[in-house]
């Protein structure tokens, strides 16, 4: 039996889940399944965006078929050549003989690698913001090489301004009959699989990947649908904030990640007490047996600590062999901006250190902790001074406000300082608000968070506005307002809307789309609102940049069981966080692959690693 769902009016996932699936890619354990997403857009024309692997292909085809609902398939979109989107591609061409493949030359020439069939004949070849017209909607399409493969694209639904983005903020996990990140929670339970798939797959394509979000952020998006996971309808600055992170390498969090690779338990020893010294000092720690986690969860650890640290046995004169493999994985993986410490043992010729260290070496911006605490077969007592010596070297590199106080206090609070610390404000618990006004026929609205109720009988509020806002001078003229309560699940753009333009010289409202008023005909918010209230003027008060105006409540409703949203929500899952201040980079970027070759000079003779293509195909970065 089928099984879709439906996205919008005419947008349906069409994709299915695998539980069974033992290793992702042949490599990445995968315990709670993964989503192969598939979308189908049903316009004057149908348009099918990816196809799925064919684990699922199965199901996929039911699912296509129902969501068709008889019609037949005019367009498939091929953003990604990768196997786990492109199984049914050969499929689909024979079950729907019209159909036109939507692809870009690299993904042709993949297509025809992987299923040689008559390609040419049904082939449209699109580049870098040419469109497709299905009827209401217009698809744009924009490379992405190397987020995943050379030959990725995404599209963007200039009608509905949904970003299909390939592998890009996808997510391992099965879809478990949610479909939108909204309905499960998502930082608690799938952020960890977001950040362990961003940096398997795509980790070592930083600067492609940021490229992307170059791209992206030019446009407003309302709806991001990846080929994995979740589909972002709400709080897109989430998922975006963490790629801006993960993408340039800046660690997400203060605190030392611990890797020890331990025979008979003496490295994980040193490991555990180096741990204990850090935590006494306020220091956050993690620790992984590298024999026995999954390296995917470590070098997804690496990407959100500051703080590296390595501890392993020497075996057979070399470094440990899950060690070995975690480091060189690390080292492929691009890591950078971190600062490491290392700690070596061996019973006769300890080694691993120094050979950590030079593997370590090839990555870009690593810090080295000076001193490798070397062991002989175990920690000897008077070794301890030098793991204390090593735990307070680490705690001297973070940040005085990322070490939390010891968890033993011996000394008094210093008293508090006398004078005015203006971000305290910040500490209060403001929420967020349209207030809205309507003069003539003029509406308009501005962004207030200083709204509260101040009796009950009679049920009275607060307003206060910046007197330079426009909607201030019409509530003093016109004595009425609507508040509207927002919810957490409001957009960005809403607080661009009435919070970055003047209604002097902006219609707030021109093409919202909708023209809902309360009973004294002002404008209210439906969408992304838990609540209204309106209020009629009863006493103002000038305290010079803001008016403060107490009202009679005169009509109340609530709008969604939501909860609405604070000013601390707002910018820690709305504000789009600023991109991390861009380092300058040196460097040659292949046109036909995206591989990026680092450094001042390009020799003549070099070969992309990628694509074997000569110095010819390479530009400054
Ligand atoms: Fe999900 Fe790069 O394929």
């Amino acid at each position: 039996m089928y099984c879709i769902k439906k996205i919008t009016d005419d947008l349906t996932w069409v994709g299915a889940n695998d539980r069974r699936l033992a290793m992702f890619e042949g490599v990445y354990n995968v315990p709670d399944g993964v989503s192969y997403n598939s979308y189908l857009l049903t316009d004057e024309k149908t348009v099918l965006f990816d196809t799925v692997d064919k684990s699922v292909h199965h199901r996929f085809l039911e699912n296509l078929e129902a969501a068709l609902r008889g019609r037949t398939l005019d367009y498939l979109v091929v953003h990604h050549m990768e196997p786990d989107h492109s199984a049914s591609v050969i499929e689909l061409t024979i079950k729907y003989p019209e159909m036109k493949i939507v692809c870009n030359e690299k993904i042709l020439a993949l297509i025809k690698q992987f299923n040689y069939f008559d390609t040419d004949s049904r082939v449209c070849l699109v580049t870098e913001n040419d469109t497709l017209q299905t009827g209401r909607h217009t698809i744009r399409f924009l490379m992405a090489p190397m987020v995943h493969w050379p030959e990725v694209m995404v599209s963007y639904d200039m009608t509905d301004k949904v970003l299909f983005s390939a592998d890009a903020f996808g997510c391992f996990g099965a879809l478990n009959g949610a479909l939108f990140s909204d309905e499960v929670d998502f930082k608690r339970d799938y952020m960890d699989e977001a950040r362990r798939y961003y940096s398997n797959i795509v980790g070592k394509y930083g600067p492609q990947v940021e490229a992307l979000l170059e791209k992206t952020s030019a446009l407003d998006t309302k709806m991001i649908c990846p080929l994995h996971g979740f589909i972002w309808r709400k709080n897109t600055g989430d998922i975006l904030s963490k790629y801006a992170l993960w993408s340039s390498y800046t660690p997400e969090e203060n605190g030392v990640m611990i890797a020890y690779a331990s025979v008979y338990g003496n490295t994980e020893n040193a490991a555990e007490l180096l741990a204990c010294k850090l935590r006494d000092k306020g220091v956050k720690t993690v620790m992984f047996d590298v024999s026995v986690t999954p390296a995917s969860n470590i070098i997804s650890a690496a990407f959100k600590w500051s703080h590296l640290v390595f501890a392993s046995t020497t075996y057979n004169a070399g470094i440990f062999v899950t060690m070995e493999s975690l480091i060189s994985d690390l080292v492929e993986h691009n890591i950078q901006n971190r600062t490491v410490a290392i700690i070596e043992n061996g019973s006769w010729a300890p080694t691993s250190g120094e050979l950590m260290r030079g593997k370590l070496s090839e990555c870009r911006n690593l810090t080295f902790i000076d001193k490798t605490i070397s062991l002989l077969s175990s920690l000897r007592m008077e070794q301890l001074e030098e793991l204390d010596e090593m735990a307070e070297a680490i705690a001297a590199t973070f940040p005085q406000s990322a070490v939390a106080a010891p968890a033993v206090k011996t000394e008094a609070l210093p008293p508090p300082p006398a004078d005015v610390d203006p971000t305290a404000a910040f500490k209060f618990t403001y929420g967020l608000f349209v207030l809205t006004a309507r003069d003539g026929d003029k509406d308009n609205g501005c962004i207030i968070n200083t709204a509260i109720q101040i009796t009950e009988k009679p049920f009275r509020i607060s307003v206060a506005v910046n007197k330079a806002n426009f909607t201030c001078d019409m509530i003093l003229k016109t004595g009425e307002f609507n508040i509207s309560i927002l919810a957490e699940s409001v957009p960005f753009s809403v607080f661009q809307q009435f919070g970055f333009q003047s209604g002097r010289d902006a219609d707030k409202f021109n093409g919202c789309g909708y023209d809902t008023r309360a009973a004294n005909g002002i404008m209210y918010l439906p969408e992304n609102t838990t609540g209204v209230m309106s209020g009629k003027v009863a006493d103002t008060y000038d305290y010079g940049s803001h008016m403060l105006f107490i009202a009679d409540v005169t009509q109340a409703f609530v709008l969604s069981p939501e909860m609405s949203v604070t000013y601390q929500y707002y910018f820690a899952h709305i504000k789009p966080k600023p991109p991390a201040p861009k380092e300058k980079k040196a460097g040659y970027v292949c046109r036909i692959c995206g591989y990026v070759h680092e450094g001042d000079e390009l020799p003549d003779d070099f070969i992309c690693p990628l694509c074997k293509h000569g110095a010819e195909d390479f530009e400054k970065l």
